[in-house]
């Protein structure tokens, strides 16, 4: 059994780069957690996350990235995509549609079996699912709840013109079993060997019956999900591997170790393909919510697929000389959740009344953008120069250019963003071409001659990484 780790307090140390003179600083984060309203109410007014078809009133559930948003969620996908499969040479990526052979869902089981039991109160008529209620009256007017019926979480919708049976397809409730029907495309043709895995990040859909926590759990989502195919006997110690990997993740990207832990699964919740999963939950406002699992799925899809479509879906290893079935071991990712995760923990609050300032402690691969350049004032004197600066910047990163409002207004703006670092451009910059940069954490600033600021810029950026893991 895998335990969180406790790291007591978070510090979070900020090592001054070596063109500065300063020491080593610690700062302190003062919030340990927020209120899930505060994080709406950021993320609508920074323009992260928005209500899908706002101009109508609205569709419940269903969220809208906004021009900050897509970033984050770019930057963990990409985070992710790095770490599973373009710094490793045992993964490859594929990117299947959303749309599959009907027969797929019922090979797979979720045509039969991917329900949730769902309870209806006699009174008020609200439907809930039955494993979230407690006791048997209804949570909204304490009615009371007919007999519980399974209700099936699959999307439906039709091919072609005509809205028929034999047209029925489903929309991919997970991305997974694109990477089972493709198994022996991608293994001829990447010629990989066991053990190797297959990842693909993309859009999945369930018809949930209570979606909510804003985009914790919601109908339409993006999961991050790799299916490792290893010889059967290897799969417990792959398990455990792909387990501490997918906790290491979270880590390295700056997620807080005592808001992390690992929990695994009792037998009498295991999904039907699973011999053993686990979950690394993160503790959310509201509570601890799961951010991933990572399960032995033994060899129930390759076998499952192999019967229903007749191709023989067996490897051949060419050392051992032997035939088997690969079992395969899945670390799932949903990359909304991560989002979210990413968010709630990057927030934290200094000072009171109008000195409060709101700052997002984020990890600098995951902060929306690395660097804003804001030159002093909008005079035409600064832009040219600001200009410069900012075309020079957004080669090598992630940047913003902001000469809008009072520069204490835009250093506010940028730390609700979590942008670590601030690049203003003053009427100095015309003498000595140098610029100032404002570190989002300690709020240090350091003068940089411009023919520097690359290079000052990913120390800076360098050691925030380092510090972001604790
Ligand atoms: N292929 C296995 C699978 O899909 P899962 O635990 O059902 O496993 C994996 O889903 C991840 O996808 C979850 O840990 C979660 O992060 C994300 N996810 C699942 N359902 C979701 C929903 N309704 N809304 C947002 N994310 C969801």
């Amino acid at each position: 059994m895998y335990r969180p780790q406790s790291a007591g307090a978070f510090l979070c140390r900020h090592v001054s780069p070596t063109w500065t003179t300063g020491a080593i600083q610690l700062v302190k984060r003062t919030l340990t957690g927020t209120s899930l309203d505060t994080l709406v109410s950021l993320a609508k007014r920074r323009g992260f996350i928005f209500q899908s078809s706002e101009i109508y009133g609205g569709l419940s559930s269903v969220w809208d990235y906004g021009p900050v948003g897509v970033e984050l969620k770019r930057n963990v996908k990409d985070a992710w995509w790095k770490s599973v499969v373009r710094e490793r040479d045992d993964v490859v990526g594929i990117d299947a549609s959303i749309l599959m052979h009907p027969d797929v869902w019922v090979a797979s089981g979720h045509l039969a079996g991917f329900s949730d039991p769902l309870v209806e109160c006699n009174d008020c008529h609200r439907r809930f699912r039955e494993d979230q209620v407690e006791g048997d009256v209804c949570p909204n007017c304490g009615g009371g709840f007919g007999p519980a019926r399974q209700f099936n979480l699959l999307l439906k919708t039709f091919l072609g013109p005509v809205e028929e049976d034999a047209a029925t397809v489903y929309l991919r409730p997970e991305t997974a079993q694109a990477m089972f029907v493709n198994f022996e495309n991608v293994q001829t043709t990447s010629r990989k060997k066991i053990p190797f895995g297959i990842a693909q990040i993309g859009k999945s859909f369930r018809n949930e019956i209570t979606p909510g926590n804003f985009t914790f759990r919601t109908r339409e989502f993006e999961q991050m999900e790799m299916e490792f195919f290893c010889e059967p006997g290897t799969d417990d110690d792959w398990h455990d591997y792909w387990m501490n990997f997918s906790l290491d993740w979270f880590k390295k990207y700056g997620l807080r170790r005592e808001k992390l832990l690992l929990r695994v699964h009792e037998s009498d919740e295991l999904p039907h393909y699973s011999k053993a999963s686990a979950d690394v939950e993160y503790e959310f406002p509201w509570g601890w919510g799961e951010l991933e699992t990572i399960s032995n799925r033994t060899d129930f899809d390759l076998k499952a697929h192999s019967e229903k479509s007749g191709k023989d879906l067996s490897y051949f290893d060419d050392q051992k000389k032997e035939r088997y079935v690969p079992f395969v071991v899945e670390p799932a990712m949903g990359a909304d959740r991560s989002a979210l995760a990413f968010l709630a923990d990057a927030y934290d609050e200094e000072g009171e009344g109008k000195e409060m300032r709101v700052v997002l402690r984020f990890h600098p691969d995951i902060a929306p953008f690395q660097v804003a350049v804001l030159p002093l004032s909008k005079k035409d004197t600064l832009s040219p120069t600001a200009e410069r600066v900012h075309s020079l910047l957004r080669q090598h990163f992630n940047t913003q250019y902001d000469d809008t409002q009072s520069i204490g207004r835009r250093y506010r703006r940028q730390d609700e963003i979590g942008t670590p670092l601030c690049v203003t451009v003053d009427f100095d910059t015309l003498d000595d071409d140098a610029v100032t940069i404002r570190n989002r954490d300690t709020m240090e600033q350091v003068r940089v001659q411009i023919e520097n600021l690359e290079s000052a810029i990913r120390q800076t950026l360098n050691q925030m990484r380092i510090d972001a893991q604790g």
